[in-house]
């Protein structure tokens, strides 16, 4: 067994790498610890950069094709993993799933088309649908709230009335942020909606691979919706190696599936660059998943970690009024209990190294939150209004890095937060 460290911090400074190059221009400021942008700061499996370094060193760097073995490894993967037997033909490549998902919306709908997520969500959603000219319904999800703690959950009695007159849905299955896994009732139940409303589905199962609960593929729920579906997967987030732009994508939808390969192929889009099928033919492997279950381990470690670090850091006794009065010394008074309030929690993602850190008993605008996240802990994280309704009073923390890295932030939140509070 391959022993991998996740403990080593790699420098990507000067690396033209999107998170800490370009951080600073994002950002306008130099001294901010980026925690932002989904991709981990962990080195791909080192066979797999060994064989992209070997493919390079032979030289002749001309047009690649897609090899057979790309397919048998997309098909082996989904039926280990998931359970989902797939054939040659339902399956296709795209460099991207954004990509991939403004083909299949052009593909799919036709401009004012009705097209409908549930935010709050991964920003190029709902941009991506306005990209396609079409119109954007919002079906927010709401937090409920119990012992174990906070998570996302669908509001169905609103999806039932938005759902009517759409003709697609863009579904995060797992979703980000939030990290919530969709249980197999819940994808029958968004199966059988959108039957009965005859709504396309695009399912986005990008992070599936990285889930700490079972992983369901939408397209597995309902034999009749899975003719009107459409997946995206890749091994970018999986593996760490969303700079090779490599993705896959699923239908078992004959026609679904002619249809999309038609349209790829009649612009070149489908075309990958001379390395594209390296990752999901190396990597959707026994090796690649040797990796991959240590880099879960490590993942869950680091999420435990913050989870930990919130609740002893940030959890103060506040005063909460009764509404009664008390006599006490002859005055009256109005009556009060001390309880402990978490400021600063999470909705412990079931899936991937994203958490979503719940800030609203800070009772901050949304700009506060930034300005207190920027200028006072120094850290770059996503700003939760980006990912629409009800992401207000979030931020978004990437926890893919090593425990290092982990700890300085949450020192600088720490700083930020007792300087602010005078504690
Ligand atoms: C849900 C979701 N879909 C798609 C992407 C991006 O995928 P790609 O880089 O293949 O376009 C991300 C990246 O964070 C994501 O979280």
């Amino acid at each position: 067994m391959t022993k991998y460290n996740f403990d080593k911090v790699v420098c990507r400074k000067g690396t033209d790498c999107i998170k800490w190059d370009s951080t600073p221009i994002i950002w306008g400021k130099k001294n901010l610890l980026p925690m932002w942008i989904a991709d981990m700061d962990f080195p791909s499996p080192k066979f797999f950069s060994d064989a992209l370094i070997k493919r390079i060193d032979g030289g002749v760097l001309g047009y690649g094709c897609r090899p057979e073995k790309w397919y048998d490894a997309v098909i082996d993967w989904f039926k280990e993993n998931y359970n989902w037997k797939i054939k040659r033909e339902n399956i296709g490549f795209v460099p991207g799933i954004v990509v991939g998902m403004a083909h299949a919306l052009r593909c799919f709908t036709r401009p004012n088309d009705k097209v409908l997520i549930f935010p709050p969500v991964y920003p190029p959603f709902a941009c991506q649908v306005e990209n396609a000219c079409c119109k954007l319904v919002n079906c927010p999800l709401v937090i409920k709230e119990d012992a174990k703690g906070e998570t996302f959950e669908i509001n169905w009695e609103d999806l039932e009335k938005k759902i009517k007159g759409c003709k697609a849905m863009i579904l995060c299955n797992p979703h980000n942020p939030g990290g919530r896994v969709w249980s197999r009732a819940e994808l029958k139940r968004i199966a059988q909606i959108c039957l009965k409303n005859k709504v396309f589905v695009i399912s986005d199962e990008i992070h599936c691979d990285l889930s700490f609960e079972k992983h369901i593929p939408f397209a597995t729920v309902d034999a009749k919706q899975a003719l009107n579906t459409i997946t995206f997967h890749a091994p970018s987030k999986t593996f760490n190696v969303a700079g090779v732009g490599a993705s896959e994508w699923v239908a078992t939808g004959k026609e679904v599936a002619k249809k999309f390969a038609d349209y790829l192929k009649a612009g070149e889009f489908d075309f990958g660059h001379y390395d594209s099928f390296l990752p999901a033919t190396l990597l959707y492997t026994p090796k690649g998943k040797e990796w991959l279950s240590q880099a879960m381990d490590y993942i869950k470690g680091n999420i435990d970690y913050v989870e930990k670090f919130l609740k002893e850091n940030f959890t103060h006794p506040t005063l909460e009024f009764t509404g009664k009065k008390v006599r006490a010394s002859n005055e009256e008074f109005a009556e009060a209990k001390v309880t402990e309030t978490q400021l600063i929690k999470m909705i412990r993602p079931k899936a991937s190294f994203l958490i979503f850190l719940d800030f609203r008993a800070l009772g901050l605008t949304q700009k506060e939150l930034v300005e207190f996240i920027t200028d006072g802990a120094h850290l770059a994280l996503n700003d939760g209004a980006t990912f629409g309704a009800g992401g207000e009073g979030f931020m978004r923390l990437n926890v893919g890095c090593p425990r290092k890295t982990l700890e300085q932030a949450m020192k600088q939140l720490k700083t930020a937060f007792n300087k602010r509070y005078k504690l």
